[in-house]
């Protein structure tokens, strides 16, 4: 251990002088110091190893304390480090002693640390521990510290309270928010806060509401029930009194009302109200309707019972000026307008009065100008009448409103006309006679000489009561007293009914509104004829009834008559299904159309005929000629009218022979249009002769021949087809046989078609 005596004496002084001033001890450069560890105030220093520029010492063991003021932290700058072993440590704690191993920042030594590694201190303190070994150490350290303030920290959000509210939302170090409660709530606790160092200075505060309070200048604001909006507790009794400003009055309007009914009450009190107005006191569940002061100064109590509580009352009240009418109220048996606690002038409250009851008096009241205000008339009154005639499909009777003055016996009629095709259901809303002598009589029409439908008295089963009549009588009669009882009916019209008519078998109904002076229609099926009215009225009467019973529907057998055409004549008078009719028209007519008519069924449908009726035309008088003059013959009969149908027969003289038809027949001609004609040729009368047919049986052999010559060039190897084969052997008997020329048209033949296929035709074979 090298000691340099004024050296030591130098430095202490200097560290003496620097640490009054809070400064750091300046070591003159280059020279060594030969103190070890120290306790450092400032806000920077040096913190050099002993003999530092030059080695430090064996056996060193030097405690370095560092401390900085609150809310600051310490800087190491390690300008220079080196130690010549494991042996040599610096050791570097947080705090003011060397503490439990948590608070160990590090352990160093050789080359652990070198220029411009910086540590930093958590809190504001810092002890730092140097120790050597008995072995030569070179080297040391040169470290400066500097305390540095700790970055501000920003406080949280504080929230509001429940019920409450925030001004402010800087929550930085130094800032301050301010809170309020809503109206109604008193504010508990602190209601600004401020930020210090990352955290409030106080709690945050809350708002509740209180067991009453006094209110001086109350002109506007909110009253609640305590701790509302949790329940209220028992055993409760809080007052709140209310000063509004003089002139004007409170108004106190419900949000939210909920007392145990009959148990917990609220009473709203002012001193000087007038004497015939009650105090107000609510319970109950129902929200009340606002209410008024008669003077300025309110007050208002709860008082609860010993049940758990409800939820309780939330109110707003306001001062007003005494400038406005105050609602007039309800009356007895009718209903108003009135929806406000005041009215100002020109506003109007309207009334009118329940089912049943007259109004007495101003329909409307209205407020008036002026500085007390008032309306302009009394509210009306509702009251019953004594009897009375009701011609409305449906109305209200109720007993007649007492008379206070003249309590006397009386008989009350009620006329009821409703439309004369409907009657009259009653029906009781009420019925409570106290009075043996009161009862009430339902007559079935309008007079007293109708048939009695109900009577009642005292309390009385109250049935519905049906008349059959459009009119019904209603008396009502009580003795000389005021206190009979009540009664409350009402009548409706009810539409009168035929019965149902009911369905017609094979039929469609429509309708099915069966009141009087409806109709029902019945359409029957395709097939089927009405048998009675199609439509059926339900006429008035009592009881209404149908106008005529409902129509069948039957099936219809026969087809219509089909008529006789004009000139004609129809052989029967039969016209059922299956059966005929045929027509037939006279001489000089033509039937036109189907001489025969079927009557025929298809299902769902009528019987029709087959065809339609034929007719009978006129057929022009046309005549055939008179036949021509005929040699050697003569003719029956000879007229000169030949009609169509008119037969002539041909006789020839004796010696000549009649060649050709006997008779000719005067027939139609070919078309509409053209005259009748004879249906064959004139005959001839030749001379008898002994050979006659010699020529043409040459003629018809030279046929014969020619076709033989036709058939043995065809016929070669039996190639022509059997069916020509036949053919002309046909022809060939025919032309032995028949004097008249063959025809291929008969149609007992097939002609071969002019086809190659079939091969060729007679006609090409000829030529062939
Ligand atoms: C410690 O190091 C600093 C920075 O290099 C220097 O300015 C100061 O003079 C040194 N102190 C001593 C006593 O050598
Ligand atoms: C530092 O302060 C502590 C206690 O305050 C004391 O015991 C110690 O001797 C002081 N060290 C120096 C070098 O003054
Ligand atoms: C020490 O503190 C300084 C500010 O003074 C900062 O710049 C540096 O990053 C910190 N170092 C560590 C290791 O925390
Ligand atoms: C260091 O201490 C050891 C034993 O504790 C001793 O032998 C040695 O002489 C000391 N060295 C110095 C320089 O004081
Ligand atoms: C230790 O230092 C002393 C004084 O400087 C010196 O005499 C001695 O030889 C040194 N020992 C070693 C082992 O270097
Ligand atoms: C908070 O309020 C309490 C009592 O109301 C008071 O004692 C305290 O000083 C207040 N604190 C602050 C920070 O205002
Ligand atoms: C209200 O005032 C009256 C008298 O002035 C007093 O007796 C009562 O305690 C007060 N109530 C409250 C809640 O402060
Ligand atoms: C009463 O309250 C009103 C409104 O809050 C205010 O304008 C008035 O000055 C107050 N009067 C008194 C006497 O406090
Ligand atoms: C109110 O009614 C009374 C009697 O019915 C009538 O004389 C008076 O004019 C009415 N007043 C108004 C304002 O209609
Ligand atoms: C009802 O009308 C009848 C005539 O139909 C009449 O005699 C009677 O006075 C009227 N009753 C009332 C209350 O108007
Ligand atoms: C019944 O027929 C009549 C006459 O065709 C018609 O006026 C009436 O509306 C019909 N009624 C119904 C219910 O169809
Ligand atoms: C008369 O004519 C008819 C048909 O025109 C014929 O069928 C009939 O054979 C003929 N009578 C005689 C005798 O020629």
């Amino acid at each position: 251990m090298r000691m340099r005596g004024v050296q030591f004496l130098a430095g202490i002084l200097c560290a003496a002088v620097f640490l009054a001033a809070g400064q750091t001890p300046v070591t003159p450069p280059a020279e060594s110091h030969t103190d070890c560890g120290g306790n450092f105030t400032g806000s920077s220093g040096e913190l050099l190893s002993p003999q530092w520029p030059q080695d430090y010492d064996n056996n060193a063991s030097c405690v370095y304390h560092i401390a900085a003021q609150p809310r600051y932290f310490l800087t190491l700058s390690v300008n220079a480090f080196s130690t010549a072993d494991a042996e040599d440590v610096l050791t570097i704690y947080n705090g003011m002693s060397a503490g439990p191993p948590d608070t160990i920042i590090g352990s160093y030594s050789g080359h652990m640390l070198g220029a411009g590694d910086v540590i930093n201190s958590t809190g504001n303190q810092l002890y730092l521990t140097f120790t050597s070994d008995a072995v030569n150490g070179t080297g040391g350290f040169n470290i400066t510290y500097r305390a540095q303030p700790v970055p501000a920290v920003a406080c949280p959000d504080p929230g509001s309270p429940d019920y409450g509210s925030r001004v402010g939302g800087d929550f930085r170090p130094g800032s301050t928010v301010q809170f309020s409660c809503d109206d109604g709530y008193t504010l508990y606790g602190n209601a600004s806060l401020t930020c210090t160092d990352g955290s409030w200075d106080a709690r945050l505060p809350t708002c509740k509401a209180e067991c009453g309070g006094n209110i001086t200048n109350a002109t506007s604001g909110v009253i609640l029930s305590p701790g509302y909006p949790d329940r209220y507790t028992a055993n409760l009794s809080c007052t709140w009194s209310l000063s509004a400003p003089e002139g004007t009055l409170l108004q106190l309007m419900f949000n939210n009302f909920s007392l145990e009914d009959g148990k917990d009450f609220l009473y709203a009190n002012d001193e000087n109200r007038p004497d015939d107005q009650p105090e107000t006191t609510l319970t109950g569940s129902t929200v009340p309707a606002n209410w008024l002061s008669w003077t300025n100064n309110v007050v208002l109590q709860l008082v609860t019972g010993a049940d758990a509580g409800m939820g309780g009352f939330s109110l707003a009240y306001e001062s007003i000026p005494k400038t406005f009418c105050r609602d007039p109220g309800p009356i007895l048996h009718g209903v108003s307008t009135s929806a406000e606690v005041l009215y100002s002038a020109g506003q109007s409250v309207s009334y009118s009065c329940d089912a049943g009851y007259q109004l007495l008096g101003n329909t409307t009241l209205t407020c008036l100008q002026g500085r007390q205000r008032i309306w302009d008339a009394a509210p009306p009154v509702c009251y019953a009448p004594c009897g009375g005639n009701l011609t409305s499909a449906y109305g209200t009777i109720v007993s007649p409103t007492h008379d206070p003055d003249n309590a006397v016996s009386r008989d009350c009629y009620w006329q009821v006309h409703v439309d004369d095709s409907s009657s009259v259901i009653i029906m009781f809303n009420s019925f409570q006679l106290r009075e043996s002598d009161a009862y009430l009589t339902i007559f079935d029409g309008g007079d007293i000489a109708a048939a009695p439908l109900a009577n009642f008295s005292s309390t009385a089963a109250s049935a519905d009561v049906y008349s059959t009549d459009s009119q019904v009588l209603f008396l009502f009669h009580h003795g000389a007293t005021d206190s009979y009882g009540n009664f409350s009916l009402t009548y409706f019209a009810q539409k009168k009914h035929c019965p149902d008519p009911g369905t017609v078998n094979n039929s469609q109904r429509s309708g099915d509104d069966f009141s009087v002076r409806s109709s029902v229609n019945y359409t029957c099926d395709k097939g089927y004829d009405l048998e009675g009215q199609g439509t059926i009225v339900c006429k008035p009467g009592n009881p209404p009834t149908w106008d005529y019973p409902k129509p069948r529907c039957v099936l219809v057998k026969e087809c219509d008559d089909p008529g006789t055409p004009e000139n004609g004549q129809r052989d029967s008078d039969d016209f059922s299904v299956g059966a005929s009719v045929s027509y037939s028209c006279p001489q000089g007519y033509q039937l036109t159309g189907e001489t025969t008519l079927t009557c025929r069924r298809s299902p769902g449908s009528r019987p029709k005929w087959d065809y339609q009726r034929p007719v009978c035309e006129e057929v022009p008088i046309q005549l055939c000629h008179d036949p021509a003059f005929l040699h050697y013959g003569t003719y029956t009969p000879r007229t000169h009218h030949y009609f169509v149908g008119s037969v002539v027969t041909f006789s020839c003289d004796s010696g000549y022979m009649l060649k050709g038809n006997t008779t000719l027949v005067c027939i139609m001609g070919d078309s509409r249009l053209a005259k009748p004609r004879w249906s064959n040729a004139y005959p001839t009368c030749e001379k008898a002769q002994v050979k006659t047919s010699s020529a043409s049986s040459g003629g018809n052999a030279a046929l014969g021949v020619s076709l033989f010559v036709v058939l043995a060039l065809l016929g070669v190897g039996g190639v022509v087809a059997y069916k020509w084969r036949h053919k002309i052997l046909e022809l060939l008997q025919k032309t032995k046989t028949n004097n008249t020329p063959p025809s291929f048209d008969n149609p007992m033949y097939e002609v071969p078609a002019n086809n190659p296929d079939d091969g060729p035709s007679v006609e090409q074979s000829a030529e062939a």
